[in-house]
């Protein structure tokens, strides 16, 4: 039984892909991760003629959004807003065709989120625990992990936070931090009582490991089995399900005033949320109905998540179905650094939507050839630029583009006759017919990567034909061939239109317009007769066009330039140095000095060479500021300080009798240092 055909069982699909935080837009890596993949399987499958259900939202509670607005002195609802407007817009701008795209701070959200909370609380899901939390006396607020900072016990990072060392991965919890303090105040937090619900995931480990680590064992991805096994493995421990916090789904008990959903409780339910807003009272048979295949996908980052916290609420529930799949990728890098929103190390969906408009599908593919689905992979600019000129132009483009220009050429854009085929024509036609599947297959396996290369491949079929046949020879002594491979030529391109519609979309539109072909499913796909004799094609355009290196050269500056900020940001004060007596101060001469003359040092490019006025008949003196004092004719005049008993030295064969004190910021940039009013040259500095 091929994969295809199991998956007929299904009457619908819903797919869900991980609600993004609102707390700041959306990069590559969540793209390549998640949404690009989940929207190739969405029109894969809509392709296919099957019914889809595709929810994505913003993810808008969680304490980093309560930080970040902190931060700004705004409200949590006034980031959400910004940020839920922007990655919704943007997706939109790439194609990822979301049937719904909500968010959680919706009334809908809300209440499916506290009811479901509700019904497992009724029926003693939960169990209720009071525990010792830290709290911030100064603030009156208990203290969400992410509030509290201190040294990591695995690492020493200094800066670890109290859910996840940022510097060694391990996640952690706030009573490991050594020193802990809070971020409200400053001040050490405090140990207070406080109650709250917890999931007792050590009740689900059989099912757990029947269901994931027996029934899942061949149809999940590796990385995602493995991360299951080891969580199951170590033993699974109740979770808390609730927050002392201001900012979620308040929990619906009296007793719990001040206290809120933990984010990934509700968030996941918002995927059922965004159901009912959409489907309304049809909402139910996309979560109960055990003909409804539910595949969730995300980062790796997410797979606990996913395959074991919401899997347990759902069955605590009772009357939802479990997901088929969780086809979790690794993550990517950009330029063999980890991306990050808070060191701005990151390709924006946004910006690029804005710098390369018009070319969703070039980043569609980039990504989708790159996605890292078995291990960590990285993003460079100069892969991106080779990706769209010899993959894009060069394969895809340029078969499409030479087929139809000699279409226009001979025929007057009129599909001309297939007459007798050669044998070699008879294996194209054959295996034509089997690219729909390859193509399917590998999307249903979740191999978007292979998926995306057999797409490409009946490209390369297409120009290894049209290099074979030579049309634009052939034309001159053989026209009623000429016309067969010119029909077979336009036949693969209509096919490309429809395999290459889940990864390209806006090319897949492009090629139905030009070609004026009409809307099919992936049925009518792999057949040589898609197109009839004398049907009319338009005028070509081309699909792709050249990126060149200037424009790659200006995303490459642009990450120098968040690195630059980055280790500026970064700047602190140097040590200050070991105790000096104040008879060692002493024994240094500084004197304030007028600069007579000022010029560069002949095959020097970093000095200037000083004439300075000392009130003792004037002495030289080389600095290495040229850099910062491009017209030093202009420094003539300005009182500098400068060591006079400072040892002679040859600096380019010219003798430097002192050094001239200067700052350097924290740039590097070099500053003199000079008295804030005129003052006698040669007079002491101390
Ligand atoms: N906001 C989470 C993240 O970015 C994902 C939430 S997925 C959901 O990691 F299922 F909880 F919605
Ligand atoms: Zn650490």
């Amino acid at each position: 039984m091929t994969y295809t055909e199991k998956d007929k069982q299904y009457k619908r699909y819903t797919i869900t892909s991980a609600l993004p935080y609102a707390n700041g837009p959306v990069h590559i890596g969540h793209l390549a991760g998640v949404y690009v993949p989940a929207d190739v399987y969405a029109r894969y499958l809509r392709a296919q003629g099957e019914q889809v259900l595709f929810i994505g939202g913003s993810d808008e509670h969680g304490v980093p959004i309560t930080i970040k607005a902190r931060k700004e002195g705004v409200s949590p609802q006034d980031i959400v807003d910004r940020y839920h407007k922007i990655i919704k817009e943007s997706f939109a701008e790439l194609g990822i065709s979301f049937d719904i795209y909500s968010r959680t701070s919706s009334a809908e959200h809300h209440k499916t989120a506290a009811a479901f909370f509700e019904k497992l609380y009724k029926e003693g899901k939960f169990v209720e625990k009071t525990s010792m939390q830290y709290y911030d006396e100064e603030a009156h607020q208990f203290l969400a992990d992410r509030y509290i900072t201190g040294t990591c016990p695995h690492c020493g990072n200094e800066h670890a936070y109290g859910d996840q060392c940022e510097a060694c991965g391990t996640s952690l919890n706030a009573t490991d931090l050594i020193n802990p303090r809070s971020a409200l105040s400053g001040n050490p937090p405090v140990m207070k009582e406080t109650k709250h619900w917890y999931l007792p995931l050590d009740k689900d480990e059989e099912w757990l490991r029947q269901w994931i680590l027996e029934s899942h064992k061949n149809d999940w991805k590796v990385n995602v089995y493995g991360q299951c096994k080891s969580w199951i493995d170590a033993g699974l421990q109740p979770r808390a399900v609730t927050r002392d916090l201001d900012w979620g789904v308040k929990v619906p008990l009296p007793e719990a005033e001040g206290k809120v959903l933990y984010v990934w409780f509700d968030a996941p339910i918002g995927y059922i949320s965004f159901t009912k807003e959409l489907k309304g009272d049809d909402w139910e048979k996309w979560w109960k109905d055990n003909d409804t295949k539910l595949v969730h996908f995300i980062g790796k980052d997410n797979i606990v998540f996913h395959c074991i916290i919401f899997p347990s609420m759902l069955k605590a529930e009772g009357s939802y179905i479990l997901p088929q799949n969780v086809p979790a990728n690794e993550f990517l890098n950009l330029e063999g650094d980890k991306i990050s929103t808070s060191r701005n190390w990151a390709v924006w969906l946004h910006e690029y939507l804005k710098e390369f408009p018009g070319k969703q599908d070039v980043l569609r593919y980039t990504l989708c050839s790159n996605a890292p689905e078995t291990k960590d992979n990285d993003f460079t600019w100069k892969d991106f630029q080779l990706k769209n000129n010899s993959e894009l132009v060069a394969i895809l483009g340029n078969f499409v583009n030479r087929t139809l220009v000699l279409t226009h050429k001979f025929y007057g854009g009129k599909v001309p006759a297939r007459k007798a085929l050669t044998p070699a024509e008879e294996e194209v036609i054959r295996e034509l017919a089997t690219f729909p599947e390859r193509v399917g297959r590998s999307i249903e396996l979740y191999r978007f990567r292979e998926a995306l290369g057999e797409m490409m491949n009946l490209a390369r079929l297409g120009n290894k034909y049209l290099t074979d046949t030579e049309p634009w020879k052939l034309v001159k002594t053989d026209p009623e061939r000429t016309a067969t491979v010119m029909n077979l030529a336009l036949q693969i391109c209509a096919n490309l239109a429809v395999l290459c519609a889940p990864f390209l979309p806006f090319t897949a539109d492009k090629m139905h317009r030009i070609m004026n072909l009409p809307a099919m499913g992936w049925q009518h796909a792999g057949s040589a007769d898609l197109l009839m004799e004398g049907h009319t094609i338009d005028q070509p355009e081309l699909l792709f066009e050249q990126i060149d290196d200037a424009a790659i050269e200006a995303q490459v500056n642009k990450l120098q330039e968040s690195k630059r900020q980055n280790e500026l940001n970064a700047w602190q004060p140097a040590a200050v140095k070991p105790t000096v007596s104040f008879d060692d101060f002493g024994k240094v001469d500084i004197r304030v000095g007028t600069v007579l003359e000022c010029s560069k040092v002949p095959k020097a490019d970093k000095l200037l060479q000083f004439k300075i006025d000392d009130g003792m008949g004037g002495r030289t003196i080389v600095s290495g500021i040229a850099k910062y004092y491009t017209e030093p004719e202009k420094l003539v005049g300005r009182q500098v300080c400068f060591i006079a008993n400072f040892a002679p030295r040859k600096l380019k064969g010219v003798e430097s009798q002192g050094m001239i004190l200067s700052a350097e910021d924290k740039d590097g940039r070099l500053v003199l240092v000079s008295p804030s009013d005129l003052v006698t040259s040669g007079v002491n500095v101390g």
